[in-house]
């Protein structure tokens, strides 16, 4: 896949509306063109970590952001890395990651530490290309996500990207 265009990162960034201390994170920042927009956005004292599981990427993202802070690992050990990191419950979790081809167990853990990890009043947004949104493995994201969340939202499709994309946004967990 191509790395995101500027349009599709700002519409899944969106307004971060952070106070200071408070944490975004960002799953699979890839090549880095969320987290240029992230970098834009972020108030000077709010804190920033990115998760990437490739090592290629991770040493670019570390060469080209050196002050942000990126941890090489998976997304689905979002509690352990927080804590291993010190850091607060995030108020925003931006997700870069390919709901439709992530196995089964994969996006359980990561949902599962969504769940943990996101702070009560914040949400959890990612992007998914409008040629997969119908797939299995994409639908089974969603609804693991509408068990778990009470509100939702689509944005889009974002047609400045290639492929097309929906962003998709869900806060209020339902057992809050
Ligand atoms: C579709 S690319 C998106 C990259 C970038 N955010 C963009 O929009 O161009 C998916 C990214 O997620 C990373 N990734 C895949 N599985 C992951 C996991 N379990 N934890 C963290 N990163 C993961 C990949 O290495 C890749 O960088």
């Amino acid at each position: 896949m191509l790395p995101s265009t500027r349009y599709l990162a700002r519409a899944l960034v969106g307004r971060l509306e952070l106070q200071s201390d408070e944490l975004v994170v960002e799953f699979g920042p890839g090549t880095g063109p969320m987290t240029a927009v992230i970098r834009e956005l972020l108030p000077p004292r709010a804190k920033y970590v990115g998760i990437e599981l490739e090592t290629k990427f991770h040493t670019l993202l570390v060469k080209r952001f050196p002050t942000m802070t990126f941890h090489l690992g998976s997304a689905g050990d979002l509690p352990a890395i927080l804590r291993e990191h010190g850091l607060p419950k995030a108020m925003r979790i931006i997700s870069g990651l390919p709901f439709a081809s992530l196995p089964a167990k994969v996006q359980d853990a990561v949902v599962n530490g969504v769940v943990e990890c996101l702070h009560p009043a914040g949400d959890f947004r990612t992007f998914q290309y409008m040629h997969a949104y119908g797939m299995a493995k994409a639908r089974r994201f969603r609804s693991l996500m509408d068990e778990r969340f009470a509100s939702f939202e689509r944005i889009g499709p974002i047609l400045r990207n290639m492929p097309p994309a929906y962003v998709l946004r869900y806060w209020a967990r339902r057992d809050a």
